[in-house]
């Protein structure tokens, strides 16, 4: 099957100069979750009809599968299919979808092309209490599909009709080209209908069939922001019912927002407001706090993610706990019960089994041993304005609060840092090592007094 993207509508009620089928729902393009539904009903050929501000959107999108026919003027549905003829092959049929309608799903665009052959055409109607702005669906007494009448060029009895075209259509592509050549402009807006084709087929001979979308939502459209945030909350309100009959716990499930893949394991708890983007895996038994954002990372069984932390590129292992109030970015590896506490950033380092820096540090380019204990305001100095080095602390560690690691430098196992060190060279295995003035109490001192 070779499919159609008509996005060459210029969206102006976004108010935005971002084009509309680059506007995020989930954090992806409207664009792109057409174009991964199409690949998943086993798109042949994909085009996308590009017009205003369209070499964003094939910047932003391009990939081997596509090809773009740019439509310039836009002068309707009919004319922008029309530019994408050239590039389709072979006799089969062809899906007609819009790039700013992003929830339409793989089982009902596969109705539809079931429902369409060489000889059918197949339409995606549905029946709306409220249809206004639609073009409706004019059948004949005996209930057959007859035409489309656009909204504009409709009569008062037509208008009537709840029964509504969502655009989407599946139509033999012999038959297609010969429609298209000989639809025309004459009507309300002056524009060239894709839908003109219905009554060409009627005409022809050719059975017109109508089928119905699993749910609406899918066949809903985005024209504002406002349609946007509808959306948002819809698709997100159906991912978390997905997670909930998953098993997964969820403390609101209007209150959780998945802009990518959410793998999640047995028993696994999410309180409010937390967000997840990219691809991210909590195994079982992991629980998120109140307030997370979860990028790109994986967190092992029985661990746990305290309120209002940032966990990004990160992989962690089983039982640790995360925050509250941490971040850990790309390229921190926690192994197992790792305990990173209250403003704790940790970059680019492995932290091994147990270890824990539970106040105030920052652990950057470190190779951190197992047991080792990361004292309140401790530093690793990793950056000289130039070029970073990094800091390898070894087994059984224990660093006081306040020390500065200044990297490239060495903690040997089993050592202890006095609390306030700057530790410019390594530190032996074994023995305490501190660089701290010498404590001194003077016993003869007064205060100064103020000078009358
Ligand atoms: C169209 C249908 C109408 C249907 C409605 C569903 C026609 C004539 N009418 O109306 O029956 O009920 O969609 O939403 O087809 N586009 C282009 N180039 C153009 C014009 C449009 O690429 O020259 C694209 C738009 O970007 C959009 C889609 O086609 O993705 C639909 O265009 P829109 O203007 O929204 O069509 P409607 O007039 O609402
Ligand atoms: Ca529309």
């Amino acid at each position: 099957m070779e499919v159609v993207v008509l996005a060459a509508g210029q969206g102006k009620r976004m108010r935005s100069i971002l084009p509309k089928v680059l506007q995020p729902l989930a954090g992806r393009p409207l664009l792109s979750h057409v174009l991964t539904t199409a690949r998943a009903v086993g798109a042949d050929r994909i085009c996308v009809v590009y017009g205003h501000g369209g070499e964003v959107v094939r910047q932003a999108l391009d990939a081997p599968d596509l090809a773009w026919a740019l439509q310039e003027p836009q002068l309707g549905t009919g004319h922008a299919v029309l530019q994408a003829l050239p590039h389709l092959q072979g006799e089969g049929t062809v899906l007609v979808l819009y790039g700013d309608v992003p929830l339409i799903g793989t089982a009902t665009l596969q109705r539809l092309a079931a429902a369409a052959a060489s000889d059918r055409l197949a339409i995606l109607t549905v029946e709306l209490a409220e249809p206004s702005g639609y073009g409706r669906i004019v059948r004949d007494p005996e209930g057959r599909v007859h035409r489309i009448v656009e909204e504009k060029d409709a009569t008062p009895a037509e208008r009537a009709i709840r029964e509504v075209n969502t655009g989407i259509l599946v139509a033999p592509l012999a038959r297609l080209r010969d429609w298209l050549g000989r639809i025309g402009n004459n009507n309300a807006q002056q524009e060239y209908y894709l839908t003109d084709i219905i009554a060409l087929a009627v005409g022809d001979g050719v059975e017109v069939v109508a089928t119905h979308p699993d749910t609406e939502v899918e066949t809903l459209g985005v024209n504002s922001k406002s349609h946007l945030a509808q959306l948002e909350r819809l698709h997100q309100r159906a991912i978390a019912q997905r997670l909930l009959d998953d098993g997964v716990t969820l403390i609101d499930p209007t209150r959780i927002d998945v802009r990518g893949e959410l793998i999640c394991g047995r028993d696994v708890e999410i309180d409010v407001n937390c967000v997840f983007e990219g691809r991210v895996e909590l195994a079982d038994g992991v629980k998120i706090g109140a307030n997370a954002v979860i990028r790109e990372a994986r967190l092992g069984p029985g661990s746990r993610v305290a309120p209002f932390s940032l966990v990004e590129g990160s992989e962690v292992g089983a039982d640790c706990v995360i925050g509250p109030y941490a971040r850990t970015r790309p390229g921190t590896v926690l192994l197992d019960e790792v305990h990173l506490g209250n403003f704790v950033e940790v970059k680019n380092s492995r932290i091994a089994g147990q270890s824990k820096a539970n106040h105030l540090a920052y652990v950057g380019d470190a190779d951190v041993g197992e047991r080792v204990n990361i004292g309140a305001g401790t530093i690793t100095c990793n950056y000289d304005g130039a070029n970073k080095y990094r800091t390898i602390i070894e087994d059984d560690v224990f660093i006081g609060s306040d020390t500065q690691l200044v990297a490239p430098v060495r903690v040997g196992r089993g050592a202890t840092l006095g609390a306030g060190t700057t530790l410019t060279k390594d530190a032996p295995e074994g023995q305490l090592t501190v660089s701290r003035a010498h404590q001194v109490s003077l016993s003869g001192w007064t205060r100064p007094k103020k000078k009358k």
